[in-house]
């Protein structure tokens, strides 16, 4: 069998659906790879800024990375931005839900609401709400976004900055989207893991 004998779902059998299940699980099993590689969509996403919206998240997860933060939150300073390219005006939740199988909710739900968090840095100047984070101010992840804006996001603009290769995140990437979906202890509800480590930190300082 090549493909299904239907041309609509509902004249689909038992036979067609076994079929397809393992093919799709096998199309699922490479989504690291896939995401990894539209991360080269975000070279020409923007303009304006002094580094591409690539550069500035290859910054942001080179800063966390040297910040001594665990693997999930690397790879969540990568990628937070990936929605900007088809989500404009929703990038967070966007990228939040290519996330949220595998990774921990602390950094998915940083990611959702990262950009009313970013509006502290700007929003003030150009006749906005720079409070508008204020909303989430009861929220257990409140202060994590806080921090992965203040430390890794709205730093990260600057065409000087030594930058790790975006190779070097590659296997991290796989790490996290290898992963069983919806493994509880990957997503660890209420958890909360620090952004900064500071023995991790000078371990990988030492090993560079
Ligand atoms: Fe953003
Ligand atoms: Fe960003």
């Amino acid at each position: 069998m090549e493909h299904v004998k239907f041309t609509e779902m509902k004249q689909g059998d038992a036979e067609d659906y076994e079929f397809l299940h393992p093919l799709e699980v096998e199309y699922a099993k490479e989504v690291g790879e896939r995401i990894f590689d539209s991360l080269s969509d975000l070279e020409s996403s923007f303009s304006g800024y002094q580094i591409s919206r690539l550069g500035h998240s290859v910054q942001s997860a080179t800063r966390a990375w040297r910040d001594g933060a665990d693997v999930d939150w690397v790879v969540c300073a990568l990628l937070h931005d990936i929605g900007d390219v088809q989500a404009p005006y929703n990038h967070g939740e966007y990228a939040a839900l290519v996330m949220e199988p595998f990774m921990r909710e602390q950094c998915v739900w940083t990611t959702q609401v990262h950009a009313d968090f970013q509006k502290y840095y700007y929003a003030h100047k150009v006749g906005g709400d720079q409070n508008t984070r204020d909303k989430f101010r009861d929220h257990i992840y409140f202060d994590d976004c806080v921090d992965f804006c203040e430390l890794w996001d709205q730093a990260s603009f600057d065409p000087a900055y030594d930058d790790l290769p975006l190779e070097f995140f590659r296997p991290l990437v796989m790490e996290v989207f290898s992963r069983e979906p919806y493994d509880p202890d990957v997503l660890r509800p209420g958890a909360r893991e620090p952004l900064v480590n500071d023995a991790v930190a000078a371990q990988r300082k030492q090993a560079a």
